[in-house]
């Protein structure tokens, strides 16, 4: 059993295992509450360990019988596993262990989803599959036989034999038990084929429930397309016979890299353009991409520890965002990477939970697949790219593939190859990994002489367990710009390395407006106060995508904290040259729906904290629905042009091109909505072929208060299909009036089809209460009591989906003291609850600080 009095773990205490596994031999008999899983495993001495202590992890596990060499054994059985005394040389250990696959609700280890077994290993799951040692660094070729009356058994690897009621698997490449996965079930394939680069014929598959056939072949070309990317782009080419990715119903995550068999939750690979959104497609396109990446950066180059989980979470999210930057547009990318990083790390990394990209303890490993881990750990792999440069970038990633295939590695061995690539010495950047927190970045500048100067000040607020920062490495790059638009010094990567550091730029015949981070070239908070004109003249003419959008993006944040705190209208001077921009038809339609986009109210929240200034939540939604609504009244002329060029006359197709109309015409029709009560709207979801018309015109009727009979007719249409009926659930609480949020959150929980231990359709109404920031945060509290309910009833059954949504907390320090108060009750009251899971009761400590 899991205990939940928490036992801290360090990276510094990292000790060998004391043996190594030569092979492993696993037989599952498949029956839903008493499957028996039989394992027969060779184990040798490990040269490199001092300590021969024999101890397997297990949990939830009753053992049937073990051996060693044939013998019975007697293991002395421990909270987490067993130990029992084992020989010092090569010996064979055999273990019968029975599970019940049917009972298990946490979705990790080998479970059953809709008549399906599956398994979730990552990160420590196999510990309840068998005895096992379930880390990392031990890393094994596996043998499976599946036994069941299921017509398809799936695992790992390369299939070996099948018969009547059984088939076999033997994956040749060694791999860590968190790679392992099975899948039994009645289920039917999207096959295709992939010739690799030397000309070895790959046999692919997507496996989904009978019925979701035709929602593959979306996927399928994302994977084809993804293996070639990364034959092109890093050299690497696929290394078995065939590559399965199974779509299961109920998965805590999105998907998993299992070695030849992914395992995807059904909403990241399903796709159609009648029941996925264009938003949909892209992201299953990325999660694809990104699990089959991994092959490489994960699977063949695998962790030495889970402290190490950003060296393949990190790199592989770094490339995942390369490919889609190829696949699609780059600058549409990057701002849409920052705003997700903007919305998601930086407030984990300014709140309780802020930890560093490497961590260096914890008490359940589930509690930090995080956005520091992923998103920021892909923000480094950027900076390091950036100041090496692409070609050094490419030789030392081939150097890395190299040197260290097949091995469970370090951050330390990763940083070593980019130094012995380069020469450069790395120590400084390595703070990146290990100190947490958003660094800020002050500016001022000097003209003299023909010389502009620009002076940097770098400082990181203090995060849980760090009170001192030192100075880290910063990428800046910079453009001047002369006042007549023209670009006086393209794009330069400044280096800054010391707290405060200065850069000259000489020759100049004017003083020039500086263009500062661009692409966001560091994940910092840049402390600049730019004057209006200045973000009004970039807004028009800086060369950087990324920071003409950004110049815009500040714009609109200033202007709300004025609305907000000094209760002026809205920023007419910005409305105009923003709606020049918008009107602009030479501009990418997807880009010009980015410059529309506005801060998100957390995230004004934040900035008013900052400003020391207590958020109130429903002032904020106030300001951004007034200038809303003034946007749409004094744009009303340029509308009719926007919607005839943002139709789209073509057959669907979810590309880059088709997606961004759509997405210019769904800020337009919120306009429109504005305007006429939601008459264009209604009209668009009676007729709307595609789910992103669709669901784009619900919104809009949702956010009118006219959406009653749309949402019955949604419902009847939809009924039964699963995941178009997340959103139906998901987007009524998150598009609702700050005062309905949490009322109809209730309401959708005594639904019928509130099916609450599928994580995604809990996900759907707390994940959407979430993120109504003015509706969470309803002054009477209803929001937080609803969630914290509902944590408690779902932690019992599954905890690391509990864990995970407790983030919806961890802004709360941030608000006046009567919602603090209500806060910390209910985080209180999720911590007292009687046999609290491990993963929940570190969240909700961490959180209480
Ligand atoms: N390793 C998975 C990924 O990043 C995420 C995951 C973690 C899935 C843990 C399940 C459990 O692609
Ligand atoms: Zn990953």
């Amino acid at each position: 059993m899991k205990d939940a009095s928490p036992q801290t773990i360090y990276l510094k205490d990292y000790k060998p295992f004391g043996y190594v596994v030569d092979d492993v031999h696993l037989t599952f008999k498949l029956v839903p509450n008493s499957t028996r899983v039989v394992s027969k495993i060779t184990f040798s001495p490990n040269p490199d360990a001092t300590d021969r202590q024999f101890r397997l992890h297990g949990e939830q596990l009753k053992l049937i019988s073990a051996k060693i060499n044939g013998s019975d054994v007697s293991p002395v059985m421990l909270d987490d596993g067993l130990m029992v005394d084992a020989p010092n040389e090569t010996f064979v250990w055999e273990a019968e262990v029975e599970i019940a696959p049917e009972a298990n609700t946490a979705l990790e280890g080998l479970y059953m989803s809709n008549g399906m077994y599956c398994t979730q290993c990552e990160a420590e799951g196999f510990r309840k599959i068998t005895y096992y040692p379930d880390r990392p660094d031990v890393m094994s070729v596996f043998t499976v036989r599946i036994e069941s009356d299921l017509p398809v058994l799936l695992s790992n690897g390369n299939p070996v034999a099948q018969g009547e009621g059984w088939a076999e698997w033997h994956d040749p490449w060694p791999k860590p038990a968190y790679l392992f996965a099975l899948v039994a079930g009645d289920l039917v394939n999207h096959p295709d084929r992939f010739v690799t680069q030397s000309g070895k014929d790959v046999e692919l598959n997507i496996w989904v429930r009978p019925g979701d056939e035709n929602k593959c072949a979306f996927g399928m070309e994302a994977l084809k397309a993804s293996m070639r990317w990364d034959e092109e782009v890093y050299g690497r080419e696929y290394d078995l016979d065939i590559f399965n990715i199974v779509a299961v119903d109920d998965f805590n995550m999105g998907a998993m890299e299992n070695k030849g068999l992914n395992i995807f939750n059904s909403s990241c690979v399903l796709a159609s353009p009648e029941t996925s959104t264009d938003a949909n497609f892209e992201r299953i396109e990325a999660i694809i991409a990104h699990e089959y990446f991994h092959n490489w950066t994960g699977n063949r180059i695998t962790c030495r520890d889970w402290f190490q989980l950003c060296l393949k979470e990190g790199l592989t999210v770094y490339r995942d965002s390369q490919f889609t930057s190829d696949m699609r547009s780059a600058p549409v990318k990057r701002i849409s990477d920052v705003i997700e990083l903007r919305g998601r790390q930086f407030p984990e990394d300014q709140g309780p939970l802020s930890h560093p990209v490497r961590p260096e303890s914890f008490q359940e490993i589930n509690n930090f697949y995080t956005a520091t881990v992923y998103e920021k750990g892909a923000e480094v792999i950027g900076m390091l790219k950036l100041l090496v440069g692409d070609d050094a970038y490419a030789k030392a990633l081939d150097m890395y593939f190299d040197r260290h295939d097949g091995q469970a590695c370090t951050i330390e061995d990763w940083l070593k190859v980019f130094e012995d690539a380069t020469g450069r010495d790395l120590s400084q950047f390595k703070r990146w990994y290990s100190q947490s927190g958003t660094p800020r970045l002050a500016v001022s500048e000097k003209f003299e002489d023909g010389t502009y100067t620009l002076t940097f000040k770098q400082h990181t607020p203090p995060t849980p367990g760090q009170d001192v920062k030192e100075p880290q490495v910063l990428p800046i790059a910079v453009g001047l710009l002369a006042q007549d638009g023209t670009e006086v010094t393209p794009t330069t990567v400044l280096e800054m390395t010391e707290a405060e550091q200065s850069f000259e730029f000489s020759g100049l015949d004017a003083k020039p407006i500086p263009s500062i981070l661009r692409g966001f070239s560091a994940p910092v908070v840049l402390e600049r106060t730019t004057s209006r004109e200045e973000n009004l003249f970039l807004l028009e003419h800086d060369t950087d995508p990324f920071n003409r959008w950004e110049a815009s993006r500040t714009l609109a944040r200033e202007g709300l904290i004025a609305m907000i705190t000094d209760g002026v209208g809205s920023d007419t001077l910005w409305l105009n040259a923003l709606k020049t921009a918008v009107a602009d038809s030479t501009l990418d339609p997807a880009y010009r729906a980015l410059l529309l986009s506005l801060p998100t109210q957390s995230e004004l929240a934040q900035t008013l904290f900052e400003q020391g200034v207590t958020p109130d939540p429903m002032a904020i939604w106030t300001a951004t629905d007034t200038l809303r609504e003034d946007m749409a009244k004094s744009w009303a002329d340029i509308l009719p042009a926007l919607v005839e060029e943002t139709k789209v006359i073509e057959t669907f197709k979810p590309d880059a091109e088709q997606s961004g109309k759509r997405a210019l015409a769904a800020s337009v029709l919120a306009m429109q909505t504005r305007l006429d009560g939601g008459a264009v709207a209604k009209a668009q979801f009676e007729t709307a072929d595609n789910m992103t018309l669709q669901l784009s015109a619900l919104t809009c009727l949702i956010q009118a208060d006219a959406a009653e009979d749309a949402l019955k007719s949604f419902y009847d249409q939809w009924k039964d299909d699963r995941l178009v009926m997340d959103k139906w659930f998901g987007l009524q609480v998150a598009a609702a009036k700050p005062a309905d949020a949490a009322k109809r959150a209730k309401t959708l929980t005594e639904h019928f089809d509130f099916d609450w231990k599928n994580p995604n359709r809990f996900r759907a109404v707390f994940g959407g209460l979430a993120m109504n920031h003015a509706g969470f945060h309803n002054a009477d509290g209803s929001g937080y009591a609803l969630l914290a309910d509902w944590l408690i009833k779902l932690d019992a059954k599954n905890p690391q989906t509990t864990a995970r949504m407790c983030t919806a907390f961890q802004t709360w320090k941030r608000y006046d003291a009567d919602r603090q108060a209500k806060m910390r009750a209910c985080l209180t009251r999720i911590s007292e609850t009687k046999g609290l899971s491990r993963d929940t009761t570190e969240m909700v400590s961490r959180l209480l600080g």
